[in-house]
């Protein structure tokens, strides 16, 4: 019970203690950044400095799955950085960051990665991990991709179906790195919008003459990412790779989420604070800055009744975790595109407000429980990234990442108060219930009712291993029972008709069945490394029932 230091012992009293599971009063005991106690009439050592948190909730600090910080973007970069930016977190409740290393094409993914790292390890004011980019294939980078799960805490990549020409990836090449990611244990995430319908129609809005915010919109309606979500499971199902659909925009997409998991695959889909907060009628706002403001992609729905219907499935659990796509730009940023929409950098605020939007929209009305709101907000996210328990939850052994809650008080969300750096606020007006009133980061109190006590670089990178069990036990067991198998039966020997002066030799079919059948144990676990992930000891036929896909149903 002892060993710590009485500075850094602290007790946090008489609140009620709010995990996913359950709800409960009692007290916290935390001893340098680890939490020792939990429960009611605890055994204290002398010295620990008491915090008072009766009559308010005692959460797992907020996990935001999915930000930008200082990213170099559409010809600028972020305004808002490492700093402002988890800084503004910690004021809104969140107490962990999963941003995204992001290089262009070519750009080897192990030098990205440490160029990332360089950015955000002196900036940073709570604790991150990185997921990567992945926006070229080849061989080196399969090998990268590898080395950055054994070696450097990624067990996560994004690939991206839009932005042509700059991140934007091609089928096979998604099918490479959906079986790659399979292999090493990683789980991939897509952008899902398809980048050439996109290029197409913004060159026709153009053409009409549509040079504004609205023309973002309108060349991307709702089946150009719907089409994308479906076509993303369909190549990752085919390979048994386990997919999490990042900001899911759309009723029709996160549909296809909640189908495609009733059928059994393993995919995960990502509402952020935007689409679940505001919607895309802002497009067509008479202020060029409030309508370019709203800009990113996939774009924010014009249909008002979204973000209700993507909050219930949230609440349902069809939807998995939130972040926030926090890539913030000030006016004469956004500005660039002002005379052609394509040039507006794409990107939104939420990750100071992700919890108090959620609160307000989800609990406020009824639609989830604080229960709920924790496995939304922190939990699900620690699980499904590999980094649960020790963050997500409170519990003996976990980091004390901690937000004390006041589910009664409110504040009314504007850009003239918020702690990020950018100028502009996608909820501004919005009144909140759901207040932070005390953060604290592995033990210590970071923010307290409006005043920081933090300083840049206190943060820590939190690395992660690969296959993540929640989400990978399904999978390595979907391997063994779902893996096509051959119809065996007697070789043809009747004739093959002549095709030109050569009969057709069955080359193709004896290549084909000269396979390596190479395995290793990754992570405690046995895991195939043969090339042709899926079917590595047979060639297909139809099996019984006649399908060959992973669909459990
Ligand atoms: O508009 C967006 N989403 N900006 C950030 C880059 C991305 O696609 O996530
Ligand atoms: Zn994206
Ligand atoms: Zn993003």
């Amino acid at each position: 019970m002892s060993g710590g230091s009485s500075q850094s012992r602290l007790l946090v009293k008489g609140g009620k203690i709010v995990n996913a599971d359950q709800s409960f009063v009692g007290d916290v005991y935390i001893e340098d950044g680890i939490i020792k106690q939990v429960g009611k009439d605890l055994a204290i050592p002398g010295g620990a400095r008491v915090y008072d948190a009766s009559g308010k909730l005692v959460m797992p600090g907020g996990i935001d799955t999915h930000t930008h910080m200082q990213l170099p973007f559409m010809g600028t970069q972020a305004i808002d950085d490492f700093y402002t930016g988890t800084k503004a977190a910690l004021a809104g409740g969140t107490t962990m960051i999963l941003d995204f290393v992001l290089d262009q094409k070519n750009v080897s993914l192990i030098e990205a990665y440490h160029k990332w790292r360089g950015w955000a390890d002196p900036k940073v004011c709570c604790d991150y991990s990185f997921h990567v980019g992945v926006t070229w294939w080849s061989e080196q980078v399969k090998q990268e991709m590898e080395t950055l799960t054994r070696e450097h805490g990624v067990n996560s990549f994004k690939v991206f179906m839009a932005y042509k020409d700059v991140f934007m990836l091609r089928d096979c090449d998604l099918y490479e790195v959906f079986q790659n990611c399979r292999n090493i244990g990683g789980l991939a995430q897509s952008h899902c919008e398809n980048g050439d319908v996109i290029a197409h129609e913004s060159k026709r809005m153009l053409n009409l003459g549509i040079t504004g915010p609205e023309g973002h919109s309108l060349c991307r309606p709702e089946d150009v990412e719907t089409e994308s979500v479906q076509r993303a499971i369909m190549i990752a199902n085919r390979v048994n790779c386990p997919l999490y659909v990042v900001h899911v925009m759309s009723k029709s997409s996160a549909d296809v989420i909640s189908k495609s998991r009733k059928e059994g695959k393993i995919v995960f889909g990502e509402p952020i604070a935007a689409c679940l907060g505001t919607d895309g009628t802002n497009h067509w706002h008479k202020c060029w800055r409030h309508a370019a403001g709203h800009v990113m992609g996939p774009p924010l729905r014009e249909d008002p009744t979204t973000p209700g219907y993507l909050m219930g499935l949230l609440a349902n659990g069809d939807l998995e975790c939130t972040g926030t796509d926090n890539c913030t730009f000030n006016a004469n940023q956004k500005a660039l595109g002002k005379d052609d929409f394509t040039r507006i950098p794409n990107g939104v605020n939420g990750v100071e407000d992700r919890m108090s939007v959620i609160w307000e929209k989800g609990v406020a009305t009824g639609k989830m429980d604080e229960n709920r709101f924790v496995a939304a907000t922190s939990t699900n996210a620690a699980k499904v990234f590999n980094l649960y328990p020790r963050k997500g939850v409170i519990a003996v052994g976990s980091d004390a990442d901690i937000v004390v809650w006041d589910p009664e008080a409110t504040r009314t969300i504007s850009a003239k108060t918020h702690h990020q750096a950018v100028d502009f606020n996608i909820f501004e007006g919005m009144v909140c219930h759901g207040v932070t009133v005390c953060t604290i980061s592995r033990g210590k109190i970071v923010y307290e009712e409006g005043r920081f006590n933090v300083a840049a670089g206190d943060g820590k990178f939190i690395p992660r291993k690969p296959f993540s069990p929640y989400v990978y036990n399904k999978i390595l067991k979907r391997k063994e029972t779902f893996d096509p198998v051959k119809v065996e039966r007697e070789p043809y020997t009747g004739p093959v008709v002549v095709i030109g002066d050569k009969p057709q030799a069955n080359e193709d079919t004896k290549a084909r069945n000269l396979h390596h059948n190479t395995s290793i144990g990754v992570g405690g676990m046995h895991v195939n490394l043969d090339k042709d992930a899926v079917h590595t000891t047979t060639r297909v036929s139809v099996p019984p029932g006649g399908k060959s896909s992973f669909t459990l149903y």
